[in-house]
């Protein structure tokens, strides 16, 4: 296999280390924007020559970014090369469109590494596929937050400096809001939600609420009553389509979800033979993530030439089913908000059953009258 790698970054590097050691592929050309001394020999900054190259077969594809990443994976898969990408903003925003691509030119498109970094995820949910249906996916699909989070239940520490640890570690997204706001969940759960369910889920249509303003007096408030908080995203099969949705979750301590530490991601599926089935792993950082790509190099050097899923059916999620207890602190209760409280929880109240649609919708509008708002679904 010969590789025509675009980007050099945290997970690139990896990459090359990884195929490096390799005698049945060799990465032959690297797009990249500056001279590295390491690959100065096969870099060029023009893509045009690895998709002339008739010689290479794979575009492995770990810049990140939408733009110029969806043309260049375009550009790909239009000259007939397979497609390995780490990339989930462009999967999750160019579903249909690059995965019909793939399909026409009758080549592999594969992203295993964009959800779970180097978790077997997205394989396994197509390999449950075969035989099964998925009812479920839900989980901790960020490394960066579940570090944040674990870090916060350990000790008191100030969010900003164990962010700063999370970017050095290398788990963090080049804007660490799309970790801590949420975006970059959502796009892992748009992309395993529409391979389970072989939807195609418009990402902005998923509500979410991230852990930019948890502190430390709620993980104490949380603590003193047995709940882990952990940021979860779940979609779930509904009678008419699909419910999707993140939040943070209290989750009992005894649950697996409150025992994952570190920058360590549980991603979960449900099926109707096998019940729950959960990976767990590290979800970020060079090595695990570049673990994943060249794994999916290896599955097409076997033979591998197709999408996890064939079909991207186009749904809305709808939450208006969804209901469970909610932790809410604001410092500006409304009406609505007193209406459904039943007992207060450190700075913060416990409210009856909710529905996931609105508390979500109730919860971004919110944020606009105090913005240092937080809530917490109660699992
Ligand atoms: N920023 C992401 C995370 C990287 O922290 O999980 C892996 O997708």
């Amino acid at each position: 296999m010969k590789i025509g790698l675009l980007g050099f970054g945290v997970v690139g590097k990896g990459v090359y280390d990884q195929v490096q050691k390799r005698g049945d592929m060799e990465v032959s050309r690297v797009l990249v924007r500056r001279s590295i001394e390491e690959i100065a020999a096969i870099s060029t900054a023009n893509a045009e020559d690895i998709f002339n190259d008739a010689s290479i077969d794979t575009v492995v594809e770990v810049m990140g970014g939408l733009h110029p990443a969806f043309e260049y994976i375009s550009a790909a898969l239009s000259a007939g090369k397979n497609v390995v990408t780490a990339n989930k903003a462009v999967i999750s925003a160019y579903y249909s469109e690059l995965t019909a691509l793939a399909k026409e030119k009758g080549v592999a498109l594969r992203c295993t590494a964009a959800v779970g970094g180097g978790i077997p995820w997205l394989v396994n949910l197509e390999r449950c596929k075969r035989l099964d249906t998925v009812t479920e996916v839900s989980g901790i699909m960020n490394g960066t937050t579940n570090y944040i989070m674990d870090a916060m239940h350990a000790a008191p520490v100030a969010f900003d400096a164990i962010l700063k640890k999370a970017q050095e570690l290398g788990y963090a997204e080049a804007d660490p809001s799309a970790d801590i706001d949420g975006d970059d969940i959502r796009r892992k759960l748009t992309i395993s939600a529409n391979i389970a369910f072989d939807a195609k889920l418009d990402e902005e249509s998923i509500p979410m609420f991230g852990i930019r303003t948890v502190t430390d007096g709620d993980i104490a408030a949380f603590q003193s009553r047995g709940y882990v908080c952990k940021l979860i995203a779940t979609a779930r099969k509904t009678e008419n389509g699909v419910a999707a949705w993140l939040e943070p979750t209290l989750v009992d301590n005894h649950a697996l979800e409150a025992a994952v530490p570190a920058n360590y991601n549980l991603i979960s599926f449900q099926s109707e033979y096998l019940g729950r089935q959960s990976y767990f792993g590290q979800g970020a950082g060079r090595y695990p993530t570049a673990s994943n790509v060249v794994q999916d190099c290896i599955d097409i050097l076997g033979g591998q030439r197709s999408f996890y899923a064939d079909k991207s059916e186009p749904m809305l999620p709808d939450n208006s089913g969804v209901a469970h207890r909610y932790y809410v602190r604001t410092c500006a209760a409304d009406a609505w908000l007193e209406s459904i409280t039943e007992e207060t929880l450190g700075d913060g109240v416990v409210t009856g059953a909710v529905s996931v649609a609105e508390m979500l919708a109730w919860a971004k509008a919110h944020l606009n009258k105090d913005s240092s708002a937080f809530i917490a679904a109660i699992r």
